[in-house]
């Protein structure tokens, strides 16, 4: 059989008394509960609020529970997140966005050959340093690579194909001849990677004309409102016939230049390089 808990024989003990006592509680509530809102302690309450004041002091409850243990008590007092945590705990949501921001890789914002462009050069600045201060390849800067291409399409073609094709093929002076301070000879500095998909390299013919743009223009200080603005309109402005074409696949080096008014032709086999000016 079961036993009663004590305490709860204590409480009912109690309820029992105060019921006898009169229908004192009820009484009350109904007093608190009158709809005008206002407490009626009306005569007839007062018997009962004296039976109850009467009654024996009958323990209520059960006895107090017994005390925990002081590392117990302190747990429980202790508050569960420290007030200071809040301030770092409340912009973890926007710490989480900004981390998924970071992740998402930036949108190209400049598109054209010279937006594209200076995207492809990271991969030749290990080399030609990222302003094309040069380093193991030639300096771009202050003209440099004006002086050794005059014209672009020699220039196009050399990315393409690179020292050991030039080397290859017999053909030494890849740019003008005629170079100020000497014509550049291939294989002298070391060796410039072929690019093109002919000699295995990674870059598309558009990815070479956007990077060549970019030597030319961004790092070299060819000005495309002067000496060199036909050849910026023909090839790299963003609305460069050289450049749609190229783009749209209605051309490759091998025939764009019948898109260019006056243009060479580029194609991607190794060819000595011009002097004809821009
Ligand atoms: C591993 C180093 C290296 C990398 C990477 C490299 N180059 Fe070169 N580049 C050279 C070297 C060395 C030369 C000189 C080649 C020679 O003497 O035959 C050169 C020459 C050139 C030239 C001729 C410059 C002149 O004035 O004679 C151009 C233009 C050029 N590189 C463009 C590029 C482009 C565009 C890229 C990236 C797509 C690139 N290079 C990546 C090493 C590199």
């Amino acid at each position: 059989m079961t036993e009663i808990p004590e305490h709860l024989l204590k409480r009912s003990k109690a309820a029992r008394v105060q019921a006898e006592g009169g229908a004192a509680p009820a009484e009350n509530a109904a007093a608190v509960a009158t709809p005008s809102g206002t407490s009626v302690a009306g005569p007839e309450t007062t018997p009962a609020v004296a039976a109850r004041a009467a009654a024996p002091a009958v323990p209520a409850g059960p006895p107090p529970p017994k005390p925990d243990l002081p590392v117990v008590a302190a747990a429980k007092a202790r508050k569960k997140i420290p007030f200071w945590a809040f301030a770092t705990l409340s912009t973890l949501p926007l710490w989480a966005f900004m981390y998924v921001r970071a992740l998402t890789p930036a949108t190209e914002k400049v598109s054209g050959p010279l937006g594209v462009g200076a995207t492809v050069f990271t991969g030749c600045s290990s080399c030609h340093g990222s302003a094309g201060e040069g380093g193991v390849g030639y300096q771009f800067s202050q003209g440099e690579v004006l002086k050794t291409f005059p014209r672009i399409e020699d220039q196009l073609r050399w990315v393409y194909s690179g020292s050991d094709a030039y080397a290859a093929a017999g053909v030494q002076i890849y740019g003008d001849p005629k170079r100020p301070g000497g014509a550049h000879i291939t294989k002298v500095k070391g060796v410039m990677p072929q690019q093109g998909a002919k000699y295995g390299g990674a870059l598309t013919e558009l990815q070479i004309l956007a990077v060549v743009c970019h030597e030319r223009y961004t790092l070299g200080g060819a000005d495309p409102t002067g000496t060199y603005l036909k050849e910026y309109d023909n090839w790299c402005a963003p609305d460069a016939p050289a450049w749609l074409a190229l783009q749209d696949g209605s051309a490759t080096f091998d025939n764009v230049d019948t898109k260019v008014p006056g243009a060479i032709k580029v194609g991607t086999v190794p060819v000595a390089g011009s002097s004809a000016g821009a």
